[in-house]
């Protein structure tokens, strides 16, 4: 791992309010799989037929099959080093929101309380109609299910080419951010990816955490290469132990 640099470590110690942007970086140590690059889910699978609406009418069987396969292989796992981090830094931190484009869970099972999901959650279940939940329905959802209007029933995630509705409640999150984290993410879906220079340009010190540079990278203030699991730790102790 790089060194850290002294300049990040004094701005988490100072910072009064704190932003971050997650993406799946953050849960790649605990085994959930990334969308890019080589292992990620959109290589080996087209998200135009699993992750957008045309696709669920299309064929809502293998719609339900790639997101009950997601929720096994998320079920299976345990929140890792850095989702315990951000908590960490949650607890010392007189202000802290955490937005994030993961839908895995792992960051309340951590302990998150201030938490944005912007692209929903694995495990809420919603009609696809009228969009109103279903609680009562297993963890494994059998298809088809329906809701009292007769709509069937499909995962309760932001698919591609949807409106993003908890974005107005990230950008609110922002005014005032002292610092703004970016971890995990390749930054190459907005809104999601905006939220970094909007909080840059609103005065806030922006940090990246991810193995590799991102389009991001070059217009950002600290840039902290190397897994998660291990530099967001690393940070922490740097600033507070
Ligand atoms: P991506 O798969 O696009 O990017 C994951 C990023 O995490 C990459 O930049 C990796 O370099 C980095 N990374 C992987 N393992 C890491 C580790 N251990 N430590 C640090 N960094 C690591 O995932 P997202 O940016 O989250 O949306 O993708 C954004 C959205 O695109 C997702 O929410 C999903 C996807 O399509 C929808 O499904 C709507």
């Amino acid at each position: 791992m790089a060194e850290l640099d002294q300049d990040l470590v004094d701005a988490l110690r100072k910072a009064r309010k704190i932003a971050v942007l997650s993406g799946a970086g953050l849960s790649a140590e605990s085994g959930v799989p990334t969308f890019r690059g080589p292992e990620g889910l959109w290589k080996n699978h087209d998200p135009t037929e699993l992750a957008t609406a045309e696709a669920f009418r299309r064929d809502p069987a293998l719609v339900w099959e790639f997101y009950n396969w997601r929720r096994e292989k998320v079920l299976s796992v345990e929140p890792n080093g850095a989702h315990r981090a951000l908590v960490d830094i949650e607890a010392r931190v007189s202000e802290c929101t955490h937005i994030t484009q993961n839908v895995d869970g792992l960051s309340q099972r951590a302990g998150a309380r201030r938490l944005i999901e912007l692209h929903g959650n694995l495990f809420a279940t919603i009609c696809f109609d009228c969009r109103r939940p279903r609680t009562d329905l297993p963890e494994i959802v059998p298809h088809p299910s329906y809701c009292e209007c007769g709509g069937l029933m499909r995962p309760g995630v932001v698919w591609f080419g949807e409106s993003v509705p908890a974005f107005e409640t990230a950008l609110a999150a922002l005014p005032g951010t002292d610092l703004f984290l970016v971890v995990g993410t390749s930054a190459l879906v907005q809104p999601a990816a905006s939220l970094a220079m909007i909080a840059k340009q609103s005065g806030a010190h922006v940090a990246e955490f991810n193995l590799e540079p991102t389009p991001l990278t070059a217009s950002l203030d600290f840039a902290v290469h190397g897994p998660v699991g291990t530099t967001l730790p690393a940070l922490m102790a740097a600033a507070f132990h």
